[in-house]
């Protein structure tokens, strides 16, 4: 029998500055109008002091680590996705590893940009069906602020910073349980189509440049990209698994854009109840977006054990990626 990899523990953090759409008209020519009619944003939150990617992704991996209720000794790996790490090395995953007194096991960083925590997730997934791992600690992280144009209107009212986290382990549950639907991951569906690289990018990078940049994007491309290619990949990751959109409970998207959300959902035939929407409050944190609402989710008794939810993201690169899970 295979090895099964189950959610055991989910976490999240965001930092305590917020900044609202009023708050941008005084930095920008914008108005909360006109950013939440196209987005469904009303604020955001963002770093500030001594707060970089490893410290907010310390803090949700802690959460994570104490809802699961394992030690740090079980935990034998940490995967990061972050495109807005520290330091261009060592990774945000070794900071959070020595953070949380981790032993020293695997630790590294995935850059998938938005479809980062997508990316984490499916390779976690296959450590722990190796047998290489039996808990791993998979974080999104992101200070996106610091890599945001502050004169430009049209990406840096979209943005926002924050991390989560969910322990990921091999499931202990036995065969004797067979009657009741299998948990854990029954699927992740990855893309990436490098032809479109230049839709949404930095203008900067280390090897490039010697700076990070700043994020520059072709916004009305990108969103059409993004409805075709989030109604593609969540027909794929159900109809592999024998489902509709019927049998979901929730469904856990990336946080861009309102309308991207909605038209997934509708493409599924799903209310919106029964999509966790965190980007009101959030803005776009990237990679840290689907563990920051599925923590939200699970936190609030929305997200119960058993359900079958389905994660999706879009991002640059463009990457896509979908996930179907029994929780
Ligand atoms: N405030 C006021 N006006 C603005 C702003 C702003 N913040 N930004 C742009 N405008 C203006 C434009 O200058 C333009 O003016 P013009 O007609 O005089 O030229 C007008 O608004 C319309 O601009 P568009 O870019 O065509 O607006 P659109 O309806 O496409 O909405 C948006 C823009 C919200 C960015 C949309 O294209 C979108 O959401 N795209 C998806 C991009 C995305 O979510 N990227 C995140 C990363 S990828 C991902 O996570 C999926």
């Amino acid at each position: 029998m295979s090895i099964q990899s189950v959610i055991k523990g989910t976490g999240s953090f965001l930092p305590s500055k917020i900044l609202t759409n009023v708050d941008l008209e005084k930095i920008v020519e914008t108005s909360d109008e006109w950013i939440f009619q196209r987005t469904g944003i009303r604020q955001r939150h963002i770093v500030s002091g001594e707060e970089t990617t490893s410290v907010l992704a310390s803090n949700a991996a802690r959460q994570a680590l104490a809802a699961s209720g394992l030690s740090s000794d079980d935990i034998d790996g940490v995967i990061v996705a972050t495109t807005t790490p520290d330091l261009t090395f060592p990774s945000v995953a070794v900071h959070v590893q020595a953070e949380l007194n981790l032993p020293a096991k695997m630790a590294f960083d995935i850059q998938a940009v938005c479809t980062g925590f997508i990316y984490a997730l499916s390779t976690a997934h296959s450590f722990i069906q190796s047998g290489q791992c039996k808990n791993i600690l998979v974080i999104g992280a992101e200070s996106m602020s610091s890599i945001l144009d502050w004169e430009d209107r049209t990406t840096c009212v979209l943005f926002g910073d924050g991390a989560g986290a969910v322990v990921l382990g091999a499931s202990e549950e036995t065969d004797d349980k067979a009657s009741t639907p299998q948990r854990g991951i029954l699927s992740t569906h990855l893309y990436a189509d490098g032809r479109y690289k230049d839709i949404l990018c930095t203008n900067g990078g280390v090897s490039k440049t010697r700076s990070t940049g700043v994020i520059q994007m072709q916004g009305r491309e990108v969103f059409k990209q993004a409805v075709t290619l989030m109604h593609n990949i969540v027909e794929e990751a159900l109809s592999a698994n024998g489902f509709t959109g019927n049998d979901l409970d929730w469904l856990v998207p990336h946080q861009a854009n309102i309308r991207i959300i909605s038209a997934t959902a509708e493409k599924l035939g799903l209310p919106m109840d029964k999509v966790v929407v965190t980007v009101e409050d959030q803005g776009n944190t990237s990679a840290a977006s689907i563990p920051l609402a599925l923590d939200l989710a699970v936190r609030d008794g929305r997200i119960q054990k058993n359900q079958l939810i389905l994660l999706e993201a879009l991002g640059g690169g463009l990457t896509w990626g979908a996930s179907l899970l029994r929780f």
